[in-house]
């Protein structure tokens, strides 16, 4: 059925939000619990359409599955035999790409389509094949299909050529279960890898330098039990702090980890929001008159590419010309011609857009594209005038979780219609 968004417009976000466990680290988490044949419970999961997918795939390769609360699952792995997830369920997230890693690291063989998820440009994946084959794995990669086999893994040296969360994430997942010592170097330094790794150690891998560009990996024979908590999502975090931001509202986010949002929390002080910073919560004040600003995005640490269309929506209420990089995915874009669509003034050039802000928004009929390009026109439709639809609201909810109600407990009138 198809749903979409109707937002009126001139509206301030105002209260205090719960922030939900972060859908970068539970979508590495679930698959990696293939890794044992034990029982795991994991705790503070997001209740978002990624995640229900992933649990399906579980599902559907034997592991016995029980919620004890909405956000709290219990795994049993005991009954996992199949190597070969079904490909209508793979075809739908990205993250499926995690399965590789974990049926590679626990079978020794994999059959999987290629990933799908939001279409951000060029996706490829060869640094995580890369991986898998000095590992000791053959991949074979027939129409669209990639088939994984072999004897035994063997702990290897590996440079990524690029800093990817997928790559690091992905043969991490494989090496814990290999022969020897993995080394991963230019690895990606996401909290959510952090999480990851303290997930497996907790499981009794040995993994060491999660958080550095430097991970090493001793193989252990097997993984057992574990209970782990997701962290708190900081892209759902940035979400809620831009849109107070931008609409001028005043709103406490809540249940965070600060330190995760250092970039986002700098940019909004740049742009002349008022933070305060408590020891797991962020309270933002806006009075929305905004300066401009020139952001860049890069890996963790740097600017989350994540939150480049909400902040690209931020900034067309400053007073003055921005400049925005987008250098992680080369058509990371695809919400400007929407967002032109409003009346906002942007100009792409290659991997820049250039902002000039200042000028009012107009409520427009939008269709949603991908996952945060779509959440980033819900903050447009709150500072424009008039009423605003969005479409392709499936995209939000693979990352969102009810986001109109979300909305709704800081006061903004938004509704889902069918
Ligand atoms: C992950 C996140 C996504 C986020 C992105 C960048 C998950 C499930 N998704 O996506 O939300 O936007 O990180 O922070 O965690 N690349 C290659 N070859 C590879 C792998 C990556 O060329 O084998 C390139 C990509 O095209 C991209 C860059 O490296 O230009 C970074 O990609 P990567 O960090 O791998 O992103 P994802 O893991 O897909």
């Amino acid at each position: 059925m198809q749903q979409c968004l109707k937002i009126y417009g001139k509206q301030k976000t105002r209260g205090s939000i719960k922030i939900n466990g972060a859908k970068n680290s539970a979508v590495a988490i679930l698959p990696a619990s293939l890794l044992t044949g034990k029982t795991v419970k994991v705790d503070n999961l997001p209740g978002i359409t990624d995640i229900h997918r992933l649990i399906e795939i579980l599902s559907a390769l034997g592991a016995k599955v029980s919620f004890r609360t909405e956000t709290s699952l219990e795994l049993n792995l005991n009954g996992v035999s199949s190597f070969s997830p079904p490909s209508e369920l793979v075809n739908q997230l990205r993250a499926s790409y995690y399965l590789m890693g974990s049926l590679l690291g626990r079978f020794k063989r994999v059959d999987i389509p290629m990933p799908g998820g939001c279409d951000l440009g060029p996706r490829p994946i060869d640094q995580h094949i890369k991986g898998f084959s000095a590992l000791g794995a053959k991949v074979n990669l027939e129409k669209g299909f990639i088939k994984m086999r072999a004897k035994k893994l063997k702990g290897a040296h590996i440079y990524l050529d690029m800093v990817s969360v997928g790559a690091t994430v992905n043969i991490m997942l494989a090496a814990v279960l290999a022969e020897g010592k993995t080394i991963i170097e230019n690895a990606a330094k996401e909290p959510e890898i952090v999480d990851v790794a303290n997930f497996l150690n907790a499981m009794g891998a040995k993994v060491r330098g999660a958080g550095t560009d430097v991970i090493k990996i001793q193989g252990v024979k097997e993984l057992g039990s574990a209970e782990h908590i997701v962290i708190p999502d900081r892209i759902e975090a940035g979400t809620f702090m831009i849109a107070a931001a931008a609409t001028g509202g005043e709103v406490l986010v809540k249940d965070i980890i600060p330190k995760h949002l250092d970039a986002i929390i700098a940019k909004l002080k740049e742009v002349g929001v008022s933070l305060e910073i408590g020891l797991d919560w962020v309270l933002v004040k806006s009075s929305g008159c905004l300066l401009p600003s020139d952001v860049k995005t890069f890996p963790y640490p740097g600017f989350p590419t994540d939150l480049q269309p909400h902040m690209m929506v931020l900034l067309t209420c400053s007073q003055g010309t921005s400049l925005i990089t987008e250098n992680i995915f080369e058509r990371r874009f695809r919400h400007i011609d929407e967002l032109k669509k409003m009346g906002a003034r942007i100009k792409l050039e290659g991997r820049s857009a250039i902002i000039e802000g200042g000028y009012e928004l107009t409520g427009a009929q939008l269709q949603a594209m991908d996952l945060r390009g779509g959440a980033s026109f819900i903050i447009a439709a709150l500072i424009s005038k008039g009423e605003t639809e969005i479409r392709g609201i499936e995209h939000i909810d693979r990352g969102y979780e009810k986001i109109e109600e979300r909305f709704h407990s800081l006061g903004i009138k938004i509704e889902r219609i069918s």
